[in-house]
């Protein structure tokens, strides 16, 4: 028989697949454009914050006064770490990469939770409400461990933003930069189902806890061409130099079938609609008093105008939001190793938000391979082969 007859259609990657229906995002990859349980990513960015976000996602609606302020105040009590978590940090942070110091940091929190087994949505709303809140600190803790620093616990004067670059430098941070990565927050919340929260989901499909869902995730955000994008593309920006440089390098690497990281997207054929958002950041560091976030922004600009040349409209590859947000993060004091936990810490808010829609109507996520081996073959003994 031939193998295959019968041959169904393979889907590589899953692209194109439906696998379930979510009231959380929307993502129109055509049109460009992005909302979170029917609020446009643009709205959200210029009136809200990563709290009320936050509160957005989880509850599939706008929080009341009321309700933000109890909100609010519960995000920054669960702030703290346990000291077994800060040790663990400490202990791994110099060597690991951040993003494996985070996993574990992550996978550990359910060891000091009384609620951890408990699955009811009650607990899980709890749960996701302290995951978001401590996934900041320690995505914070691990940039300040791994500056040889010390830990600095965090402030529930500040909010979420400041209490980060606070938890990170030691400083009371101006409101200007905490602005700017409260918004970097919000348009990192949440993207509908990419891979790691797809991840998550596959995870907490088996009717694993929460914590578990979520340390999946944090597996699957790793990867540069996902959540690792961010770092690769400051990496390559350093890499160019000068803006001068940027053609000659562009060129090279896509003669030699290099990709470019920050650019493309599964979803996304024309400009990603959060690269927007970032870049206006990205373009008001032309003018900074500091050389390298003026060179960073010239090369970022001329990569970006020669990559929508050679590629946008001829291939459908645009900038992602992860091409410009290395340059404003260098810009607010943040190394580039917590780019990837930083997005970790506000996709958390996505993860959650998933992981409750998903369990109200659970579903084993198990897809199907199609085997192209051969059948039937005659085992030979060890001693004979
Ligand atoms: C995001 C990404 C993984 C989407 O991948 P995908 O939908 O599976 O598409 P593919 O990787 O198969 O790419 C399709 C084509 O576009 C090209 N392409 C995609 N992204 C590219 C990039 N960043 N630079 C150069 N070429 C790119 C591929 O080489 C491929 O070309 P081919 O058809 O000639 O082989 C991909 O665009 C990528 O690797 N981008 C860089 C990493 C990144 O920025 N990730 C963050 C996403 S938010």
């Amino acid at each position: 028989m031939d193998i295959n007859e019968g041959k169904p259609e393979i889907h590589a990657g899953l692209e194109g697949i439906y696998f379930t229906e979510s009231s959380v995002c929307k993502v129109d990859g055509q049109q460009g454009r992005l909302y979170y349980r029917g609020y446009p990513i643009e709205t959200l960015a210029n009136s809200s914050n990563f709290t009320e976000v936050a509160y957005l996602l989880l509850y599939g609606k706008l929080p009341t006064g009321q309700e933000l302020d109890a909100f609010d105040a519960q995000m920054r009590e669960e702030r703290s770490l346990p000291g077994e978590v800060i040790a663990e940090i400490g202990r791994t942070a110099a060597r690991a990469h951040p993003m494996d110091t985070m996993r574990t940091a992550i996978s550990m929190l359910s060891a000091y939770d009384a609620e951890a087994y408990n699955d009811s949505p009650d607990a899980n709303m709890r749960k996701s409400i302290r995951l978001i809140s401590k996934s900041a600190s320690i995505a914070a803790t691990i940039g300040r461990y791994r500056s040889g620093k010390l830990y600095v616990a965090p402030d529930a004067s500040l909010s979420h933003a400041e209490n980060f670059l606070y938890m990170l430098s030691g400083e009371k941070p101006d409101k200007v930069d905490a602005r700017i990565l409260d918004v970097m927050f919000t348009v990192h919340a949440e993207h509908s189902s990419n891979a790691s929260t797809f991840g998550v989901l596959v995870a907490g499909s088996t009717l694993a806890d929460l914590y578990s869902s979520v340390t999946a995730g944090m597996a699957v955000l790793k990867g540069p061409l996902h959540g690792g994008a961010d770092e690769a593309a400051l990496r390559m920006m350093r890499e160019i130099g000068s803006a001068d440089n940027t053609e000659r390098y562009i060129d090279d690497a896509l003669a030699g079938k290099k990709k470019i990281m920050g650019f493309g997207h599964r979803v996304y054929k024309t400009y990603d609609p959060r690269a927007r958002i970032v870049r206006s950041y990205l373009e008001s560091l032309l003018s900074s008093p500091y050389e390298e976030q003026r060179n960073l922004a010239q090369i970022a600009l001329s990569a970006e105008k020669l990559m929508i040349d050679r590629l946008g409209k001829a291939k459908g590859i645009w900038p992602n939001i992860d091409f410009f947000a290395g340059p404003v993060y260098v810009s607010l004091g943040i190394p580039a190793e917590v780019f990837t936990p930083i997005f970790a810490a506000a996709r958390m808010a996505g993860w959650c938000a998933h992981m409750l829609e998903y369990w109200k109507s659970n579903k084993l996520l198990r897809p199907l391979e199609y085997y192209s081996g051969q059948l039937d073959l005659d085992y030979v003994p060890v001693e004979k082969r």
